[in-house]
């Protein structure tokens, strides 16, 4: 037997291989980047790093099936939230905000309309817009620490088409949409994200969703969604889901599948009864999950979509308006179930905590419904002299699902893990999502409250992503595999993060490689970076 030089030796390691299996010892060899061999007692002779891995679990490294990274990696290629996780791949372009393309002509409102992603934390603004490749070929410069996945967002077609308009696109602008998406399919994304709840994704009709899945089907994409409602009509939303998918023949995906809202807890039953269903009858149905009883977005997304035509600054002037503040709150107030997803009903002012509101950052940490009580002020009126004041850029943690909701989804045969993480950028006070969703998986749910198998979770971190999204040779523990490695102690593995204090390092991530080299050693973050932008089609 001849023995093979290895770049990189990890020794005597439980193999948990991605596909779902049972793990297994051995030993994993690298050259060049690849897994070259899995076996036990692979020669260590010439290799020119040898880790001992004695109880530690080997497996691919994470995909985060639903990210927000689109400007992160630009500003902090390091990744460091996500690397420290074991993650190392990200999806990105998510809930229908991509920062591509953009036209000059619509730039000033795509970038307000991205500022939820971190658009006003963008190191070098695209003043003349960019298209999807001019994008990728930025980020490619950056060298960021993890692969990347790119979708392209209806919001942000839409805005480059007809800027923020509440009606129906025109003939003329669904080409252009349609176009637009085409030339990003062939600059290599891997499908079509739309965010129905958030301007101006919310104005879309469902025809003019299928038009644009029809394109991302013929390049062989998928479709992602966050639907139109994850409270009392999440239902109405699945079926627009599954027409889509219907209607242009391509998977779909439902991004972090949830049921919101007291008067809903318990319908994951109903939701996943329903996406069996359709799977059985043939549909290519997948969702991704993030393992937290709250969410977090802009506080703005609980206003109205309809009433906002003009785009977020302009909208914020106009909400000093005494009437028009009237009949926001009569809606809010009256429309339990309707046409628009209601937060502040679904939330309640207690159950929105404000974790970014740069004006005001003696409110964060803190509800509503606290503010407003130690103000003796109305809680209508802190939420619109907020949104008013931080020119609707200010972001909330909203807690307002029940655990046996999110385990029930977690445990679902086609719902993988994602963090759905909003970045901090800096600031200290975020949705702990961001730095801990992968290790809290791995620690509370598999580990400490037995409600998945190791191997089950793992796969649901690797082999399930990277097979939904069409990832070559990733997502698997297997020679000819690109050696995305993460080596952790599932004794120890755990989320650190709380609400309160998010920006914490996860215990029991000892090592991860991307691509073949270190980019989390034993001692700490790599200074380099080996993540590579991938491009659909792939050989
Ligand atoms: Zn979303
Ligand atoms: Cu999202």
């Amino acid at each position: 037997m001849t023995s093979q030089i290895f770049d990189t030796l990890i020794r005597a390691a439980r193999v948990v291989d991605g596909s779902g299996g049972p793990s297994f010892a051995a030993d994993i060899g690298i050259v060049d980047g690849v897994i070259a061999a899995i076996a036990p007692g692979l020669s260590r002779k010439g290799a020119r790093q040898v880790i001992d891995a004695d109880g530690l679990v080997a497996a691919p490294g994470f995909i985060d099936s639903h990210s927000h990274d689109d400007v992160y990696l630009l500003a902090e290629p390091d990744g460091a939230a996500k690397v420290r996780q074991g993650i190392t791949t990200v999806v990105i372009g998510n809930c229908g905000f991509s920062m591509a393309p953009i036209l000059p002509e619509t730039q000033l409102q795509a970038m307000e309309s991205l500022a939820i992603i971190g658009a006003r934390s963008l190191p070098g603004k695209p003043h003349r817009g960019w298209r999807f490749a001019e994008y990728l070929e930025r980020l490619e410069a950056a060298r960021p620490a993890l692969n990347v996945v790119p979708l392209v967002g209806h919001g942000t077609l839409r805005i480059a088409a007809m800027g923020i308009e509440n009606r129906p696109a025109g003939e003329g602008e669904k080409r252009q949409m349609a176009h637009l998406l085409e030339e990003a399919l062939e600059a290599g994304a891997f499908g079509l994200s739309s965010g129905l709840v958030y301007v101006p994704g919310a104005f879309a009709d469902t025809a003019e969703l299928c038009a644009l899945a029809r394109v991302a089907a013929a390049w062989g994409g998928l479709y992602t969604t966050h639907m139109r409602s994850e409270a009392d009509l999440v239902m109405e939303a699945i079926r627009e889901t599954l027409t889509i998918g219907e209607h242009a023949g391509l998977p779909v995906h439902i991004s972090h599948l949830k049921v919101m809202g007291r008067a809903n807890w318990g319908r994951s039953r109903e939701t996943l009864g329903c996406l069996q269903q359709a799977r059985e009858a043939g549909l290519r149905v997948t969702c991704d999950v993030y393992p937290y009883t709250a969410g977090s977005t802009s506080l703005a997304a609980a206003l109205p979509p309809a009433l906002q035509s003009e785009g977020p600054e302009v909208f914020a002037e106009r909400l000093k308006d005494r009437s028009l503040r009237a009949e926001i709150r009569r809606t809010i107030e009256t429309q339990t179930a309707g046409d628009w997803e209601n937060l502040i009903y679904v939330d309640t002012f207690e159950g929105m905590v404000l974790v970014k509101a740069p004006r005001h950052p003696e409110y964060c940490g803190r509800s509503i419904a606290a503010i407003a009580e130690a103000e003796n002020r109305d809680p209508f009126d802190v939420f619109f002299d907020l949104l008013v004041e931080e020119k609707m850029d200010a972001v909330v943690v909203e807690f307002m699902m029940h655990e046996d909701d999110v385990i029930r989804i977690l445990q679902s045969p086609f719902a993988m893990v994602a963090t759905d993480g909003l970045p901090g950028f800096g600031s200290d006070l975020f949705h702990p999502r961001f730095t801990g969703a992968f290790p809290r998986v791995l620690g509370r749910y598999v580990r400490d409250m037995e409600s998945l198998r190791l191997e089950e979770a793992v796969w649901k971190m690797t082999g399930l992503p990277a097979e939904t999204f069409g990832l070559a040779r990733r997502g698997r523990l297997q020679p000819g595999c690109a050696a995305d490695i993460v080596l952790f102690d599932p004794m120890t593995v755990a989320d650190r993060g709380t609400y309160e204090k998010p920006n914490v390092s996860p215990l029991g991530i000892h090592c991860v490689w991307v691509n073949g080299r270190l980019a989390l050693p034993a001692d700490g973050l790599s200074t380099e970076r080996w993540g590579k932008v991938l491009r659909r089609p792939q050989e």
